[in-house]
Protein backbone atom coordinates (compact mmCIF):
# COMPACT_ATOMS: atom_id res chain seq x y z
CA UNK A 1 0.00 0.00 0.00
CA UNK A 2 1.67 3.63 -0.66
CA UNK A 3 1.83 6.23 1.48
CA UNK A 4 -0.43 8.13 -0.24
CA UNK A 5 -3.50 5.59 0.45
CA UNK A 6 -2.82 4.53 4.19
CA UNK A 7 -5.74 6.30 6.56
CA UNK A 8 -4.40 8.24 9.31
CA UNK A 9 -6.75 9.86 10.55
CA UNK A 10 -9.91 8.73 12.15
CA UNK A 11 -13.21 9.86 10.37
CA UNK A 12 -16.40 8.37 10.34
CA UNK A 13 -16.67 7.38 7.03
CA UNK A 14 -13.07 5.84 6.89
CA UNK A 15 -13.35 4.27 10.51
CA UNK A 16 -13.33 0.67 9.17
CA UNK A 17 -9.66 1.37 7.08
CA UNK A 18 -8.23 3.39 9.58
CA UNK A 19 -8.15 0.64 12.28
CA UNK A 20 -7.72 -1.93 9.96
CA UNK A 21 -4.24 0.05 8.44
CA UNK A 22 -3.10 0.13 11.98
CA UNK A 23 -1.74 -3.70 11.67
CA UNK A 24 1.83 -4.01 10.75
CA UNK A 25 3.99 -5.77 8.37
CA UNK A 26 4.64 -8.75 10.72
CA UNK A 27 0.96 -9.39 11.44
CA UNK A 28 -0.16 -12.70 11.94
CA UNK A 29 -2.51 -13.43 8.48
CA UNK A 30 -5.97 -15.54 10.38
CA UNK A 31 -5.67 -12.96 13.50
CA UNK A 32 -5.03 -10.33 10.82
CA UNK A 33 -7.85 -11.34 9.06
CA UNK A 34 -10.76 -12.00 11.99
CA UNK A 35 -10.14 -8.89 13.38
CA UNK A 36 -10.53 -6.84 10.14
CA UNK A 37 -13.72 -8.80 9.38
CA UNK A 38 -14.74 -8.00 13.17
CA UNK A 39 -13.89 -4.39 12.54
CA UNK A 40 -15.72 -4.44 9.34
CA UNK A 41 -19.08 -5.68 11.23
CA UNK A 42 -19.10 -4.17 14.53
CA UNK A 43 -18.50 -0.60 12.37
CA UNK A 44 -21.30 -1.13 10.63
CA UNK A 45 -23.29 -2.41 13.70
CA UNK A 46 -22.37 0.70 15.33
CA UNK A 47 -22.92 3.11 12.51
CA UNK A 48 -26.55 0.95 12.29
CA UNK A 49 -27.42 0.63 16.04
CA UNK A 50 -26.60 4.57 16.42
CA UNK A 51 -26.41 3.92 20.78
CA UNK A 52 -26.13 7.12 22.36
CA UNK A 53 -23.32 7.54 24.83
CA UNK A 54 -25.09 6.00 27.87
CA UNK A 55 -26.06 2.87 25.96
CA UNK A 56 -22.90 2.27 25.28
CA UNK A 57 -21.68 2.64 28.45
CA UNK A 58 -24.57 -0.05 29.31
CA UNK A 59 -23.06 -2.41 26.94
CA UNK A 60 -19.64 -2.33 28.03
CA UNK A 61 -21.55 -2.77 31.93
CA UNK A 62 -22.83 -5.50 30.81
CA UNK A 63 -20.05 -7.36 29.29
CA UNK A 64 -18.34 -6.62 32.43
CA UNK A 65 -20.88 -8.21 34.43
CA UNK A 66 -20.80 -11.36 31.80
CA UNK A 67 -16.69 -11.52 32.21
CA UNK A 68 -17.47 -11.71 36.55
CA UNK A 69 -19.82 -14.17 36.61
CA UNK A 70 -17.61 -16.33 34.32
CA UNK A 71 -15.70 -18.79 36.52
CA UNK A 72 -14.48 -22.49 36.19
CA UNK A 73 -18.20 -23.28 37.35
CA UNK A 74 -20.42 -21.10 35.86
CA UNK A 75 -19.41 -19.60 31.80
CA UNK A 76 -21.66 -16.70 31.29
CA UNK A 77 -19.77 -15.68 28.23
CA UNK A 78 -20.52 -19.21 26.71
CA UNK A 79 -24.59 -18.48 27.38
CA UNK A 80 -23.69 -15.48 26.28
CA UNK A 81 -22.92 -16.91 22.72
CA UNK A 82 -25.56 -19.83 23.14
CA UNK A 83 -28.28 -17.53 23.50
CA UNK A 84 -27.61 -15.48 20.70
CA UNK A 85 -27.42 -18.17 18.78
CA UNK A 86 -23.58 -17.94 18.11
CA UNK A 87 -22.48 -20.94 19.39
CA UNK A 88 -24.95 -23.02 17.34
CA UNK A 89 -23.85 -21.18 14.19
CA UNK A 90 -20.10 -22.29 15.27
CA UNK A 91 -21.22 -25.62 15.86
CA UNK A 92 -23.11 -25.86 12.41
CA UNK A 93 -21.01 -24.19 10.07
CA UNK A 94 -18.24 -26.76 11.36
CA UNK A 95 -20.30 -29.90 11.08
CA UNK A 96 -21.78 -30.07 8.10
CA UNK A 97 -23.14 -33.62 7.98
CA UNK A 98 -23.83 -34.60 4.18
CA UNK A 99 -23.98 -37.91 4.10
CA UNK A 100 -26.65 -38.98 6.91
CA UNK A 101 -24.59 -38.77 9.66
CA UNK A 102 -26.17 -38.36 13.26
CA UNK A 103 -25.83 -33.85 13.07
CA UNK A 104 -24.63 -32.30 16.45
CA UNK A 105 -25.73 -29.80 18.40
CA UNK A 106 -24.36 -27.55 21.81
CA UNK A 107 -22.14 -29.05 24.15
CA UNK A 108 -23.52 -27.18 27.21
CA UNK A 109 -21.78 -26.64 30.81
CA UNK A 110 -22.97 -29.69 32.31
CA UNK A 111 -20.62 -32.20 31.12
CA UNK A 112 -18.56 -33.82 33.09
CA UNK A 113 -15.59 -35.96 31.77
CA UNK A 114 -15.40 -38.84 33.99
CA UNK A 115 -18.75 -39.96 34.43
CA UNK A 116 -18.89 -43.56 35.64
CA UNK A 117 -18.72 -46.76 32.84
CA UNK A 118 -21.51 -49.04 32.96
CA UNK A 119 -22.26 -52.18 30.75
CA UNK A 120 -25.37 -52.27 28.62
CA UNK A 121 -28.39 -52.15 30.32
CA UNK A 122 -27.46 -49.87 33.72
CA UNK A 123 -29.94 -47.84 35.14
CA UNK A 124 -28.33 -43.87 35.15
CA UNK A 125 -31.59 -42.46 37.42
CA UNK A 126 -29.90 -42.64 41.01
CA UNK A 127 -32.52 -40.85 42.40
CA UNK A 128 -35.70 -43.10 41.51
CA UNK A 129 -37.61 -39.83 39.96
CA UNK A 130 -39.04 -39.47 36.86
CA UNK A 131 -41.00 -41.86 34.15
CA UNK A 132 -38.78 -44.53 33.78
CA UNK A 133 -37.26 -45.18 30.23
CA UNK A 134 -35.50 -47.89 28.03
CA UNK A 135 -33.33 -45.88 25.52
CA UNK A 136 -31.58 -48.64 22.95
CA UNK A 137 -30.19 -48.39 19.17
CA UNK A 138 -26.83 -48.93 17.04
CA UNK A 139 -24.20 -47.14 16.61
CA UNK A 140 -23.18 -47.67 12.70
CA UNK A 141 -20.91 -45.73 10.04
CA UNK A 142 -22.91 -43.76 6.63
CA UNK A 143 -23.50 -47.32 5.23
CA UNK A 144 -25.45 -48.67 8.02
CA UNK A 145 -22.15 -51.50 8.86
CA UNK A 146 -21.99 -51.79 12.88
CA UNK A 147 -19.53 -49.74 14.75
CA UNK A 148 -18.17 -51.78 17.98
CA UNK A 149 -16.28 -50.68 20.42
CA UNK A 150 -17.94 -47.23 20.25
CA UNK A 151 -17.92 -44.87 23.34
CA UNK A 152 -21.26 -43.20 24.33
CA UNK A 153 -21.19 -40.62 26.93
CA UNK A 154 -24.91 -39.65 28.53
CA UNK A 155 -26.04 -37.05 30.75
CA UNK A 156 -29.28 -35.41 31.58
CA UNK A 157 -31.37 -33.01 34.02
CA UNK A 158 -33.32 -34.81 36.70
CA UNK A 159 -37.21 -34.73 36.72
CA UNK A 160 -36.45 -31.29 38.92
CA UNK A 161 -35.17 -29.46 35.49
CA UNK A 162 -31.69 -30.01 37.17
CA UNK A 163 -28.05 -31.76 36.68
CA UNK A 164 -26.12 -33.30 39.47
CA UNK A 165 -23.45 -31.31 39.36
CA UNK A 166 -25.92 -27.79 40.18
CA UNK A 167 -27.53 -29.78 43.04
CA UNK A 168 -24.71 -31.03 45.00
CA UNK A 169 -25.57 -32.43 48.02
CA UNK A 170 -29.41 -32.51 46.92
CA UNK A 171 -28.69 -35.20 44.30
CA UNK A 172 -26.86 -38.15 44.09
CA UNK A 173 -23.49 -37.62 42.55
CA UNK A 174 -23.51 -38.79 38.48
CA UNK A 175 -27.01 -38.93 38.61
CA UNK A 176 -28.45 -39.23 35.10
CA UNK A 177 -24.63 -39.95 33.50
CA UNK A 178 -22.75 -42.81 32.49
CA UNK A 179 -20.02 -44.00 30.16
CA UNK A 180 -21.09 -47.21 27.63
CA UNK A 181 -19.80 -49.14 25.07
CA UNK A 182 -21.65 -50.42 21.73
CA UNK A 183 -21.37 -54.58 21.21
CA UNK A 184 -19.85 -56.04 18.29
CA UNK A 185 -23.27 -55.47 16.35
CA UNK A 186 -22.73 -51.59 17.49
CA UNK A 187 -25.54 -52.11 19.77
CA UNK A 188 -25.63 -50.14 23.32
CA UNK A 189 -28.82 -50.06 25.29
CA UNK A 190 -29.91 -48.34 29.34
CA UNK A 191 -32.31 -47.47 31.56
CA UNK A 192 -32.96 -43.90 32.76
CA UNK A 193 -35.77 -41.32 33.15
CA UNK A 194 -37.78 -39.52 30.90
CA UNK A 195 -35.74 -35.89 30.99
CA UNK A 196 -37.50 -32.86 31.76
CA UNK A 197 -37.35 -29.23 30.53
CA UNK A 198 -35.28 -26.90 32.73
CA UNK A 199 -34.14 -23.29 32.45
CA UNK A 200 -30.52 -21.78 31.77
CA UNK A 201 -28.93 -20.23 34.66
CA UNK A 202 -30.94 -16.99 34.19
CA UNK A 203 -29.68 -14.85 36.95
CA UNK A 204 -26.90 -13.11 35.69
CA UNK A 205 -26.68 -10.70 32.50
CA UNK A 206 -27.55 -13.00 29.91
CA UNK A 207 -31.17 -14.02 32.35
CA UNK A 208 -31.52 -9.89 32.01
CA UNK A 209 -31.27 -9.80 28.69
CA UNK A 210 -33.24 -12.64 28.12
CA UNK A 211 -36.24 -10.83 30.38
CA UNK A 212 -35.47 -7.24 28.42
CA UNK A 213 -36.06 -9.46 25.15
CA UNK A 214 -39.00 -10.94 26.47
CA UNK A 215 -37.81 -14.68 25.87
CA UNK A 216 -37.89 -17.72 27.85
CA UNK A 217 -34.80 -19.13 29.17
CA UNK A 218 -35.86 -22.70 28.65
CA UNK A 219 -34.29 -25.55 26.97
CA UNK A 220 -36.61 -28.48 25.69
CA UNK A 221 -36.25 -31.53 27.12
CA UNK A 222 -33.24 -33.86 26.11
CA UNK A 223 -30.55 -36.58 26.91
CA UNK A 224 -27.24 -35.20 25.74
CA UNK A 225 -24.92 -37.61 24.18
CA UNK A 226 -20.75 -37.11 22.80
CA UNK A 227 -20.56 -40.59 20.57
CA UNK A 228 -17.18 -41.60 19.60
CA UNK A 229 -14.61 -44.33 17.95
CA UNK A 230 -11.51 -45.08 16.73
CA UNK A 231 -11.43 -44.18 13.02
CA UNK A 232 -14.35 -41.80 13.86
CA UNK A 233 -15.72 -38.11 13.84
CA UNK A 234 -17.21 -37.78 17.28
CA UNK A 235 -20.31 -36.04 17.28
CA UNK A 236 -21.76 -34.00 20.37
CA UNK A 237 -25.34 -34.05 20.17
CA UNK A 238 -28.98 -34.33 21.73
CA UNK A 239 -31.70 -36.62 21.78
CA UNK A 240 -34.89 -34.50 21.76
CA UNK A 241 -38.49 -35.60 23.40
CA UNK A 242 -41.45 -34.83 20.94
CA UNK A 243 -44.23 -33.76 23.03
CA UNK A 244 -41.77 -31.08 24.69
CA UNK A 245 -43.99 -27.38 24.91
CA UNK A 246 -40.32 -25.59 24.91
CA UNK A 247 -39.47 -28.06 21.63
CA UNK A 248 -39.63 -24.68 19.16
CA UNK A 249 -38.51 -22.18 21.59
CA UNK A 250 -35.05 -23.74 22.89
CA UNK A 251 -32.93 -20.62 24.43
CA UNK A 252 -30.08 -21.60 22.78
CA UNK A 253 -31.37 -22.46 19.37
CA UNK A 254 -29.86 -26.44 19.86
CA UNK A 255 -33.09 -28.47 18.15
CA UNK A 256 -32.61 -29.59 15.09
CA UNK A 257 -35.47 -31.67 13.38
CA UNK A 258 -33.48 -35.15 12.79
CA UNK A 259 -32.88 -34.58 16.77
CA UNK A 260 -36.45 -35.14 17.74
CA UNK A 261 -37.34 -38.81 18.87
CA UNK A 262 -40.53 -41.39 18.85
CA UNK A 263 -40.77 -42.39 22.48
CA UNK A 264 -43.56 -44.87 22.90
CA UNK A 265 -45.42 -45.85 25.99
CA UNK A 266 -45.00 -49.40 26.92
CA UNK A 267 -47.72 -51.40 28.88
CA UNK A 268 -45.67 -54.66 29.05
CA UNK A 269 -45.54 -56.34 32.36
CA UNK A 270 -43.72 -59.18 31.29
CA UNK A 271 -40.60 -57.01 29.53
CA UNK A 272 -40.50 -54.40 31.74
CA UNK A 273 -39.72 -57.29 34.59
CA UNK A 274 -37.26 -58.61 32.03
CA UNK A 275 -35.62 -54.93 31.93
CA UNK A 276 -35.21 -53.88 35.05
CA UNK A 277 -37.82 -51.15 34.84
CA UNK A 278 -41.52 -50.59 36.58
CA UNK A 279 -44.42 -51.29 34.24
CA UNK A 280 -45.53 -49.32 32.36
CA UNK A 281 -42.74 -47.19 30.84
CA UNK A 282 -41.39 -45.35 27.83
CA UNK A 283 -38.98 -46.45 25.25
CA UNK A 284 -36.49 -45.09 22.09
CA UNK A 285 -34.71 -46.34 19.99
CA UNK A 286 -32.23 -44.33 18.50
CA UNK A 287 -29.44 -44.69 16.14
CA UNK A 288 -25.84 -43.35 15.77
CA UNK A 289 -24.12 -42.52 12.47
CA UNK A 290 -21.36 -41.84 12.63
CA UNK A 291 -18.89 -40.18 9.76
CA UNK A 292 -15.24 -41.55 8.46
CA UNK A 293 -12.39 -39.21 10.45
CA UNK A 294 -10.85 -37.24 7.71
C1 LIG B 1 -27.46 -27.86 28.25
O1 LIG B 1 -28.14 -28.45 27.43
O2 LIG B 1 -27.04 -28.51 29.20
C2 LIG B 1 -27.19 -26.38 28.08
C3 LIG B 1 -26.79 -25.90 26.86
C4 LIG B 1 -26.54 -24.54 26.71
C5 LIG B 1 -26.69 -23.68 27.78
C6 LIG B 1 -27.10 -24.18 29.03
C7 LIG B 1 -27.36 -25.54 29.17
FE1 LIG C 1 -28.86 -30.06 28.73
Amino acid sequence: MTERDMKYYFTVEDSVQVVQDRAGPNADLRVKFVTDTLVKHLHAFIKEAKPTMDEWMYGIEFLTRTGHLSTDWRQEFILLSDTLGISMLVESLNNDKMSGETESTVLGPFYIANAPRYENGANICLDGKGPPVWVEGRVTDAAGRPIAEATLDVWQANEDGFYDVQQKGVQPDMNLRGVFTSDADGSYYFRSAYPRYYPIPFDGSVGDMLRALDRNAYRPAHLHFIVSAPGYEKVTTHIFTPDCPWLKEDAVFGVKESLIADFHDIDDPARAKLLGLPNPYKSVEWNFVLAKAT
